[in-house]
């Protein structure tokens, strides 16, 4: 792997004494604009053992600590990641970034936590979790697990109760497309509603119509069209409208929040606007590549660079981009993703004949941060506190428990830079630039949908769990350093849900009184 020598030691010594990594556990970030979601000001960051000691301007520290200069960056709560798929089995092949190499390359770019989708092993969830965990235990920075939802009986809902109350899961992903594998109906969906209200889980939709999905793909065998825009053109944005729509309709019906993933269209955001217009609860995801992204690239004439582009919902044409990144910045939609989900160019080429057989899925998790800065924050459209926001502090604003003596069980744990915080920092320079290309990514795969994208303000310096992981360009972790972040049930969403259920009922009358004689 061509790769692997950016890593300390290539594959051998990645302990702290054969990479060089720094022994010491005290670090003095001097002189940086620290950045809160809600404030910002100049000031020092004293770090010890993984945690953030203090914050305050001019701190004093011994010889043994140590310092890094931060004049003049943006010092800011390490990037999460909400939606990744790290060696996740997917049709017919596997993601080529596992748990070490994904999360390497999200340290290089920033991103200090992830949460990756759990797979049940034959419907059974208490398999896919045992599977994932073994696969974490690669890890390098630390990470949470949602969990997807395949079929549902008495026995998967037994199990959506135990990885609540005993595994640390708080959410469900219900897929209404890929018909024949994951996808779920109308009445599955319902019954996994309600389950997760009743647990305080947070329910998650990829709304695409997969029967109406089907009916397009074999539209387009017909007409003869078996490239990758094949696969574009069988899923048009109508059909993730339809879906988002169905779900938030359901959800509303179900009286419980839910969280759109991976929102690639007009289309599914104005159902989201209107949704939360009227006051449901509901929070939609946009991820990198719909940001910044169009569907240009999968009319190309190269095969692997069209197909690299392939994932679902698709990659839209250009202005639905331009639509969501207003929708972010106008709180429309909230935190943004990346569905990391890679394939190389060879396992791409398994639908070189048919689009239906092409992997579905792009990279992310290293670009996400550079990205958004860039598209977000140097063209004006959110403010420095809203980056952190929307790469970071949001996730940890819908894990919260309601429950105020666990209150603080996550947040502000992560997702912030205040005394007490796991020391997940980053210092970016604004005034330094990024330049994005497959040859010196961190990520296994030989593509890049970013290809030759450069951009204003960098991330210098990453570090993890109080360690630098990630500085001069160099990436320095370790297998196994990286921690499992368990997420507690009944974030703010749940709140009031129980009143807005009583004052329902209560305003229901008693059944009408008819009598029986009416011929
Ligand atoms: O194309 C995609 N998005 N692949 C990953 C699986 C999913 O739907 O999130
Ligand atoms: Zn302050
Ligand atoms: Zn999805
Ligand atoms: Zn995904």
């Amino acid at each position: 792997n061509s790769q692997s020598n950016q890593f300390c030691e290539a594959g051998i010594g990645y302990g702290e004494v054969g990479c060089g990594l720094s022994s010491s556990t005290k670090l003095l970030i001097k002189g940086g604009t620290v950045v809160n979601a809600h404030h910002q000001e100049v000031a020092d960051v004293y770090v010890e053992d993984g945690i953030i000691v203090a914050v305050k301007p001019d701190l004093k520290v011994t010889d043994d600590v140590k310092v890094i200069d931060a004049t003049g960056k943006f010092v800011m709560p390490g990037g999460i990641d909400p939606h990744t798929h790290l060696a996740m089995e997917f049709m017919g092949t596997e993601t080529i970034d596992d748990f070490f190499s994904g999360q390497a390359a999200a340290l290089a770019g920033g991103t200090t936590m992830h949460i990756d989708f759990v797979i049940p092993v034959n419907g059974s969830l208490i398999a896919g979790l045992e599977s994932y965990e073994e696969k974490a235990k690669k890890s390098c920075m630390d990470y949470g697990f949602h969990m997807a939802i395949t079929k549902f009986d008495d026995s998967v809902s037994r199990d959506m109760e135990i990885m609540v109350k005993e595994k640390g899961i708080n959410s469900f992903k219900f897929f209404l497309a890929y018909k024949g594998s994951l996808m779920v109906n109308d009445e599955l969906l319902l019954e996994g509603l309600k389950q997760c209200k009743s647990l305080g889980a947070l329910a998650m939709v990829h709304a695409e119509n997969g029967d109406a999905v089907f009916e397009g793909q074999k539209r387009m065998i017909q007409l003869g069209i078996t490239g990758p825009e094949g696969h574009a053109l069988s899923r048009p944005p109508l059909l993730e409208g339809e879906a988002t729509a169905r779900a938030i309709r359901l959800a509303g019906f179900v009286n419980t929040p839910l969280y759109v993933v991976h929102v690639m269209s007009i289309d599914a955001m104005e159902e989201i606007a209107k949704a939360r217009k009227s006051g449901q609860r509901v929070v939609g995801e946009p991820v990198v590549s719909g940001l910044v992204l169009d569907d240009s690239g999968l009319w190309d004439s190269d095969f692997a660079t069209a197909s690299k582009f392939v994932m679902s919902p698709p990659i839209r044409a250009a202005g639905h981009n331009k639509v969501l990144q207003g929708a972010l910045s106008n709180g429309v939609l909230q935190l943004v993703g990346t569905d990391h989900c890679v394939f190389n160019s060879t396992q791409k080429a398994f639908g070189i004949d048919d689009f239906r057989k092409i992997p579905n899925g792009v990279n992310g998790i290293e670009e996400r941060m550079h990205l958004v800065w860039d598209t977000m924050v140097e063209s004006g459209q959110i403010s420095v506190n809203d980056f952190v926001r929307v790469t970071s502090t949001e996730w940890y604003a819908l894990t919260v428990i309601l429950c105020y003596a666990r209150i603080f069980n996550i947040y502000p744990r992560k997702g912030a830079i205040i005394t007490g915080s796991d020391a997940d920092i980053i210092i970016l320079n604004p005034n330094s630039s990024f330049e994005i290309n497959a040859q010196s990514h961190h990520s296994r795969t030989d593509t890049n949908v970013y290809e030759g994208r450069r951009g204003k303000g960098k991330v210098e310096v990453t570090i993890a769990g109080g360690r630098v992981v990630w500085e001069n360009n160099e990436l320095k972790v370790v297998p196994g350093s990286g921690k499992y972040i368990e997420m507690p049930p009944f974030n703010y969403l749940f709140s009031g849900i129980d009143k807005a259920d009583a004052s329902y009922l209560s305003s229901l009358n008693a059944p009408v009184k008819r009598s029986k004689s009416t011929t």
